[in-house]
This record gives structure tokens, C-alpha cells and sequence, in this order.
């Protein structure tokens, strides 16, 4: 009998054994089961192949281990999505536009020859692309009150020094212990307090898709925007020259591919991890105490590695074939998370030199009220715009269905079209793309964060030979994941390897 079919069937055993609530059948990991090309062993497995997870595998590779990433798209680059525009050729970056200018950054690049240069140093001079505020809950033009630039970097300057007064959270959530009252402050009466009004509206437009930033706990403000990010306000973001960030992803999935360290279209369906540092519940291998079963469009492979590397969004129900303990479950169970959404739509009938900014008429700095548009940029290619939506923070996975997020991108558009025909022409807008980051920067609440979960949290990194990154541990952007990945896990990944 073939042995993927042996595989199969017990695998089928397994099924039917976890409905019932009983625990993975040990036999489904049997390696007699497996053929040679079916059994994969590895130094680490990988779970996730987006910024956290290949950055984790090339910086291992180059560490002489070898690793092995499984990522259930056909594609590296996870947040990261490059349309590239069949008429012209032109990529429109969709997702992750920019970085820092900080050494693992530029060394990442470096390593695979891609040129970065300064966000917006090559744009075109001939082309003017005016702003405006609307309402897309009403189409109406909305008059946003401006603070000075003075202003906007007294606020920054004034930010960073409240930033200065808790240096670990520069390299993840090290929050001191009893975690001050002002990280768990509601961040509009942060604001309030330290007098940074006047910075509420850029940084409200530089991190779309956290949730409504005013009512969130200051601490998950600073998570993404620290002093590495305001840094770079001044000295400028670093893009790819290309205007290509797909790049990155492209050269790591030609170098995991030729070395057996990539498997795309892949998931795991059941896992064995030691159920402590010492123990081994495996009764077949103490070397390799990670043991995956993993459905690959070439079958079911049994993987067995030394270390586990997860870098999903850590909520329980996507972790369900990682048999989680119940005080991982625990942990895990308290985050929350909003929704995040982008797309390209053609026949818009907004100009295609206009970028349109969401903004509301009576709330506090204009910021609208989710779920809703953040705003709609003109693409690289004229006739393209690039609309972004978010929804608030929930307990829930999904906040909302993709036919919900795309009916209302398309009613806000066609509400600021009817209201404003002098500068909207009235279109049927279209979508070229949609891409729904739901779920999307992971959080705990205000009490929990208060009640030390980021410790706790933290504590699991290395338990059951286990390693977790990705934003859930650090925030949602790279630049920073990557940081937290070369200073904090990856020495725990790589000590005993
Ligand atoms: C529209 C948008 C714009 C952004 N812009 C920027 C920016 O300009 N700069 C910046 O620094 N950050 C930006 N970000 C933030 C971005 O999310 C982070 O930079 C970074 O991509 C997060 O990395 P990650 O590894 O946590 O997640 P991801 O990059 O999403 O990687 C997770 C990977 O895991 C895979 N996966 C999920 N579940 C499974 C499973 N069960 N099994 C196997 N694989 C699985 C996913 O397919 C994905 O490839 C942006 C995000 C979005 C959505
Ligand atoms: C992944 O799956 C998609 C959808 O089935 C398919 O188009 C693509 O070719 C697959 N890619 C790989 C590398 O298996
Ligand atoms: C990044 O910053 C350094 C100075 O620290 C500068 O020399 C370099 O040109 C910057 N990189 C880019 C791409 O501009
Ligand atoms: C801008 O316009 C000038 C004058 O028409 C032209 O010489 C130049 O090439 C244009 N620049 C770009 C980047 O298109
Ligand atoms: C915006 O402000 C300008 C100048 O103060 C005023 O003329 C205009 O009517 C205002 N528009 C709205 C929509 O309030
Ligand atoms: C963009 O990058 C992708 C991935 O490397 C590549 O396939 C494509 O040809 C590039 N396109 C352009 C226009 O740069
Ligand atoms: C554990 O796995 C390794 C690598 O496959 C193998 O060399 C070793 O013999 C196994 N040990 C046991 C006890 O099966
Ligand atoms: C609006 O319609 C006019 C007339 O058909 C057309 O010339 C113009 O390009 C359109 N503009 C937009 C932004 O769709
Ligand atoms: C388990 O191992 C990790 C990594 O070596 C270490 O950080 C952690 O403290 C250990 N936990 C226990 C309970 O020994």
C-alpha cells in the first residue's frame, strides 16, 4: 500500500479521535508511515512565511541551520502585497510600504541586492497630488483644523520625552513591573495630559488599522509608534527603489525553495511539542521533540524538528493544530484585534490627483468613528485608486465579512460622489483588487495589560521547545519585528541548536 495512503487513513483516525475531543493519536506520527521524502527533519520549523517568519529563516539559514517554513499561501511576504498593473507593468504596493532606516533593515536588503532609497525621494515633480478631508459617512467635505508643523514636532518632541521614560519597550512589550498607570490610560487622555494634540492626527495616519487609537491603552500606541518610529519622521522611511516590496519575498522563496527549507500551500493539521523544557512526550525521538504533520499539495509530510518557530497571529482558534496548553490557551484567549483592509478600485471618479483623508466634522481632531474608510490614494497608475478600511477592536477574529467591507468601501465612495458633483464625476467603482488583514494588531485590553499579560505572554517564549514572533509579540511593522527577532528570539532559538 502506498505509504501517503497509509498516511492518510491514519490521519483520518485522527479526525475522527479529535472530534471526540481525545488527544492526537500517537500512531498518525509514526515515522514507519511516513516514506524518506515524506519525513522531513529540520533544526526549526516555521510556521508563517510573511515578515516575521522569512526574516527568521534566512537569518538561520545564514546561521548554518537548517529550517524549514510552512506557509499555508502559494506565497511568501504575508502583509506584504505588490499588485503589479497588467496594462502598464507598474506594481502598486497594496500592503507594507515602508521601513526604518536602521541597520537590520538595510542589512536584510543588502544581503539579497535590493536597493532601498527615501520614501518619496523619487517622485514625480510634475505631478501634484492635492489632499482632501471628506466624510464618507455623509460625503461631505470636512474643514480639519491643522496644527503648525512647529506644533506637530513640539507635540513629537514632547512624545518621545514620555517614550524616554520606558527604554525597554524600544525593543518589545518589556513593560516595568506594576506597569504604570499612564501605559494603560485611555490614549486620548494620554494625549490630554502631556499636551500632544497636536500629533494625534499623523499618527492616527500612519498606523491605520489599530482600532480607535483615542480609547485604546496608550501602551499599544507606543508599541507601534516608538522611538524608532518617530525617529524616522525626520530623517525620512526607506522604500525599495523598484517601488516593489514583493522583491523581499520573490528572492527568499527562490533561496528557501532550492535548499528543501519552503513549503507553500502548506498547513499543519496536528502537532506534538513537549509538554515541558525537559520532557519529551515523544516516545520516538528526543532530538527532534517537535513532530508536525503538514498537508502539502504533494501529500502529507511528518516533520520533526528540534525547535518550533510560530510567527501566525496568536489567537487560540488559529492555533488549534498546536495542541495548545490550557495556560496557552489562557494567555492567548485574552487578545483582541481589529480589522484591516485595502484594495485597488478603477472608475472611481475621483480625480486622479486627488487623495481623499477620512475625517469627521464634530469629533475629537476630526478622527471618524470605525468601522469605516481611513482613506483613498491615488495608485501609480492614473485611473487607480487605493482605498483602506478598518473596523474597531474586538473580541472577535473577523469583525466584519468581506462582502460587508466592500459594499461600504464602494457606499462611501459613491456618498462623497453625490455629495460633491463639481469635483466627483457619479461612477459604478470597481474593485482590481481586494485583501482583507483581518485579523489585524492583536492586543490585550487595558486590565489584562495592567494584570502583567505581556509578561505572562512573554514568559512562553522558549517553553515546549517553542518560540513565537510576528506582530503579535512586537507590532505591526517589520522594521521593529525584525529587531525583536535578531535581539530576543532568535538567540533563544539558537541556544543548544
Ligand atoms: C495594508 C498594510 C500596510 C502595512 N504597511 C506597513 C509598512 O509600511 N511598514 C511596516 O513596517 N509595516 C506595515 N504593515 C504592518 C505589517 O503587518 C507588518 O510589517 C508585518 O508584515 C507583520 O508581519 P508578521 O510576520 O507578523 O505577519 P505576516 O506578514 O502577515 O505573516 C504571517 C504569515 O503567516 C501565514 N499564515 C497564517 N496562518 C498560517 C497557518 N495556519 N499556517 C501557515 N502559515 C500561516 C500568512 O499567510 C502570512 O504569510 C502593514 C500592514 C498592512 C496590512
Ligand atoms: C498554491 O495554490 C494556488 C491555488 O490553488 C495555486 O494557484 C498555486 O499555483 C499554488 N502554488 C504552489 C507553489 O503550490
Ligand atoms: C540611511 O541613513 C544613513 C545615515 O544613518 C544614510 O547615510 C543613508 O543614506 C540612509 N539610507 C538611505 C537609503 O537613504
Ligand atoms: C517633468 O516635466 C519636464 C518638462 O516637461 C520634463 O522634462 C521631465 O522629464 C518631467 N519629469 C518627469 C519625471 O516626468
Ligand atoms: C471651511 O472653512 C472655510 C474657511 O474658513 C469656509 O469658507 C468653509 O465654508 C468651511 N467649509 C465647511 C464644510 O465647513
Ligand atoms: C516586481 O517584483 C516581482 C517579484 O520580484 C517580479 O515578479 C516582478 O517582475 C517585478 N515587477 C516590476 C515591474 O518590477
Ligand atoms: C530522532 O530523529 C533523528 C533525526 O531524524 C534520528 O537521527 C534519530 O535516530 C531519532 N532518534 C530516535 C530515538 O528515534
Ligand atoms: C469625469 O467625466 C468626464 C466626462 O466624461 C471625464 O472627462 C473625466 O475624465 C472624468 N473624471 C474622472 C475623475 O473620472
Ligand atoms: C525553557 O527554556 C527556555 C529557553 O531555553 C527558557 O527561557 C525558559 O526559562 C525555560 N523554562 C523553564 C521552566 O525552565
Amino acid at each position: 500500500m502506498p505509504s501517503n495512503l497509509l498516511s492518510t487513513l491514519s490521519l483520518l483516525g485522527i479526525l475522527v479521535a479529535q472530534s471526540c475531543g481525545s488527544p492526537s493519536h500517537p500512531s498518525a506520527f509514526d515515522r514507519s508511515h511516513f516514506s524518506e521524502a515524506d519525513t522531513i527533519t529540520r533544526d526549526v520549523a516555521i510556521i508563517g512565511g510573511g515578515s516575521g517568519g522569512t526574516y527568521s529563516a534566512i537569518c538561520l539559514k545564514d546561521k548554518g541551520k537548517s529550517v524549514l517554513v510552512i506557509e499555508k499561501k502559494g506565497r511568501l511576504g504575508g502583509h506584504t502585497e505588490t499588485y503589479i498593473d497588467p496594462a502598464t507593468g507598474i506594481p502598486i504596493d497594496i500592503g507594507v510600504q515602508i521601513w526604518h532606516n536602521v541597520s537590520v533593515v538595510t542589512d536584510y536588503f543588502k544581503r539579497f541586492d535590493i536597493p532601498l532609497i527615501v520614501s518619496g525621494s523619487d517622485s514625480n515633480p510634475n505631478i501634484t497630488i492635492s489632499q482632501g478631508n471628506y466624510d464618507f459617512r455623509t460625503g461631505q467635505p470636512v474643514n480639519v483644523t491643522s496644527p503648525s508643523a512647529a506644533e506637530v514636532s513640539a507635540a513629537f518632541a514632547a512624545y518621545a520625552a514620555q517614550l524616554e521614560k520606558y527604554p525597554e519597550l524600544n525593543n518589545g512589550m518589556f513593560l516595568p513591573n506594576p506597569v504604570p498607570e499612564d501605559l494603560v490610560l485611555p490614549f486620548g487622555k494620554f494625549v490630554k495630559k502631556y499636551h500632544l494634540e497636536a500629533a494625534v492626527r499623523t499618527m492616527y495616519q500612519y498606523n491605520p488599522g489599530l482600532g480607535d487609537i483615542l480609547t485604546g491603552p496608550t501602551v499599544e500606541q507606543m508599541r507601534v509608534f516608538g522611538l524608532s518610529l518617530v525617529s524616522q519622521l525626520s530623517t525620512g522611511f526607506l522604500t525599495t527603489a523598484h517601488h516593489n516590496n514583493s522583491e523581499l519575498y520573490t528572492k527568499a522563496t527562490a533561496e528557501l525553495l532550492s535548499t528543501s527549507s519552503l513549503l507553500l500551500n502548506s498547513t499543519v493539521t496536528h502537532s506534538i511539542r513537549p509538554s515541558s523544557n525537559s520532557s519529551h512526550s515523544s516516545p520516538t525521538n528526543t532530538t527532534h521533540p517537535i513532530q508536525l504533520l503538514v498537508s502539502t499539495p504533494s501529500g502529507q509530510k511528518l516533520i520533526l524538528a528540534k525547535k518550533l518557530l510560530i510567527t501566525i497571529p496568536t489567537r487560540p482558534e488559529l492555533l488549534t493544530p498546536f495542541s495548545l496548553s490550557p495556560h496557552e490557551s489562557h494567555i492567548f484567549s485574552k487578545l483582541i484585534n481589529a480589522g484591516y483592509y485595502t484594495s485597488i478600485l478603477r472608475t472611481t471618479g475621483i480625480p486622479s490627483t486627488l487623495s481623499l483623508s477620512a475625517a469627521a466634522p464634530s469629533t475629537p481632531y476630526n478622527i471618524p468613528a470605525l468601522p469605516g474608510l481611513y482613506g483613498i490614494q491615488p495608485a501609480p497608475v492614473p485611473g487607480l485608486h487605493i482605498a483602506y478600511y478598518g473596523t474597531p477592536l474586538s473580541p472577535s477574529l473577523y469583525t466584519a465579512s468581506d462582502a460587508e467591507v466592500r459594499a461600504n468601501i464602494i457606499a462611501g465612495i459613491k456618498r462623497v460622489q453625490a455629495a460633491n458633483p463639481s469635483v466627483f464625476n457619479a461612477t459604478e467603482p470597481e474593485f482590481v483588487v481586494y485583501s482583507s488583514h483581518a485579523p489585524f494588531y492583536l492586543q490585550a485590553r487595558a486590565r489584562d495589560t495592567q494584570e502583567g499579560f505581556y509578561a505572562e505572554m512573554y514568559a512562553l517564549q522558549g517553553e515546549r521547545r517553542t518560540w513565537w514572533t510576528g506582530a503579535s509579540w512586537r507590532a505591526q511593522d517589520s522594521s521593529d519585528i525584525w529587531r525583536y527577532t535578531a535581539g530576543v528570539v532568535l538567540p533563544g532559538v539558537l541556544e543548544g541548536l
